[in-house]
């Protein structure tokens, strides 16, 4: 099979490395990639938001898979254009149409979906600029704190939680009034507040069957003991202790089945990973939210985990028969350490020459913010490298991250030291 993977981080470098191990691969391309990934393929200089260029690469290059990492393109709606233009029905797209796609692209549909399924998550009620009283009102009938959140796409960033009524009430008109998200903020869903323990669970679906991935945790706060600011992911761990026998046959009952059946009763065409974030709250499972791909770390801890092959898995999706899937998992701990550049996730330089990688074993480095300058080695992001291992126990798995990481060197580098300290 010859396939186009889109995307330029630590999640389309681990799903390359994955379908790089596979024996029906012929070529690999990524677009645009990174210095890590043309290690494995050849990379592409292609915008992931560039349909027309897409689609002509894919007839050109006589691609039969297309996997797309990152959930703008989805949002956007490039599953559909590329079911038009190029491939027509054989063409293996992992990736949901755009009626799939809203579920990570609008919380308010997200919330809808839900409630038309019966799927636990938070109560809510939907607000725009016309209904701020009526926002205001709402808030008022809940306990602090107070959970505001941008309906569309802000880049991780559109959730507000906050402890006071009187500041959740100006936020809200920020964000209704004065589009302190931009557009992403012309509606907020406004949530009843969860107190639990977060995880991640993944499905990959053809619309009617699925397979469960290996669930992970993942660190999304820049200092220890999950202090300070929000980032895109600082590290994670599969699998995830707490999550027993008792929890998954729950989250597969009252979550999977009914998001899975949904698609079906909706007509939504969806082929492609679906992204559970879920909260453990006493003993039950409750959805925070969908994304519609992989997860960024996540991925880094999937993927090694995952014993079969992934081209296969993609090509029983395409053909609905992913109910005869075999998909077997690895034992093993698998534990990610994100290396980021300092000041992340706040301003921060890049084009800092990166060190001693050729001295790193027992680990598999995966690329995110690195490019190549007067051929060296440099950061050009804010998460700059993932260190992934896998260990007999996460105590072991960490360690080998960890001592890898030693290895390497450039200016102002920073990681935490804590993965997985609450497990
Ligand atoms: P989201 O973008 O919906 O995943 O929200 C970002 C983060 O905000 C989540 O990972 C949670 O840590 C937190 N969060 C979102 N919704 C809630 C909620 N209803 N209760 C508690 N925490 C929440
Ligand atoms: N790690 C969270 C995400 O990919 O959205």
């Amino acid at each position: 099979m010859n396939v186009l993977v889109l995307g330029s981080g630590g999640r389309e470098h681990a799903l390359s490395w994955k379908i790089a191990q596979s024996k029906n691969i012929d070529q690999l391309f990524i677009a645009p990639g990174n210095p890590g990934t043309a290690s494995l393929g050849t990379n592409v200089a292609m915008g992931v938001n560039d349909f027309d260029a897409i689609a002509d690469f894919v007839r050109l290059n006589r691609i039969n898979c297309v996997v797309i990492g990152p959930e703008d393109p989805l949002v956007n709606g490039l599953t559909d254009f590329l079911r038009n233009t190029s491939g027509g029905k054989d063409l293996i797209i992992v990736g949901p149409s755009k009626a799939g796609a809203a579920l990570e692209g609008s919380k308010d549909v997200a919330k809808a979906f839900m409630a038309r399924h019966n799927i636990p998550t938070a109560k809510y009620q939907t607000f725009t600029a016309q209904t701020l009283e009526a926002g205001y009102a709402f808030l008022e009938t809940l306990q602090p704190p107070y959970v505001l959140k941008a309906d569309g796409l802000a880049a991780g960033k559109g959730v507000l939680i906050i402890d006071n009524l009187p500041e959740a009430k100006t936020e809200l008109k920020n964000m209704l009034v004065n589009a302190k998200f931009g557009n992403a903020s012309a509606q907020v869903v406004i949530e009843e507040f969860l107190d639990g323990i977060e995880f991640s669970v993944f499905a990959l679906t053809d619309g009617k069957y699925f397979v469960v991935l290996p669930e992970a945790k993942d660190y999304k706060r820049i200092g220890e003991g999950d202090k300070g600011l929000n980032t895109g992911g600082m590290g994670a761990i599969s699998p995830v202790p707490f999550v027993d026998e008792k929890l998954m046959d729950k989250v597969r009952s009252q979550i999977i089945e009914p998001t899975i059946k949904g698609f079906e009763i909706e007509n939504i065409d969806y082929q492609g990973f679906v992204f559970f974030g879920l909260i453990k709250v006493g003993d039950n499972p409750l959805v925070i939210e969908y994304n519609v791909r992989m997860g960024d770390p996540e991925t880094e801890v999937v993927m090694p985990r995952i014993e079969s092959d992934i081209l296969d898995l993609f090509a029983l999706m395409h053909k609905k028969e992913l109910n005869t899937a075999n998909i077997t998992f690895s034992n093993k701990t698998a534990t990610t350490v994100m290396v980021v550049s300092g000041g992340y996730p706040e301003s921060y330089k890049k084009g800092m020459e990166i060190t001693g990688l050729e001295n790193v074993e027992g680990c598999t480095v995966f690329h995110a913010g690195t490019a190549m300058a007067n051929e060296k080695l440099v950061t050009s992001g804010g998460r700059v490298m993932a260190f992934t291992s896998l260990g007999d126990n996460k105590e072991k798995a960490l360690e080998q991250s960890y001592s890898a990481i030693d290895k390497i060197d450039f200016t102002g580098m920073n990681y935490r030291m804590d993965i997985g300290f609450d497990l």
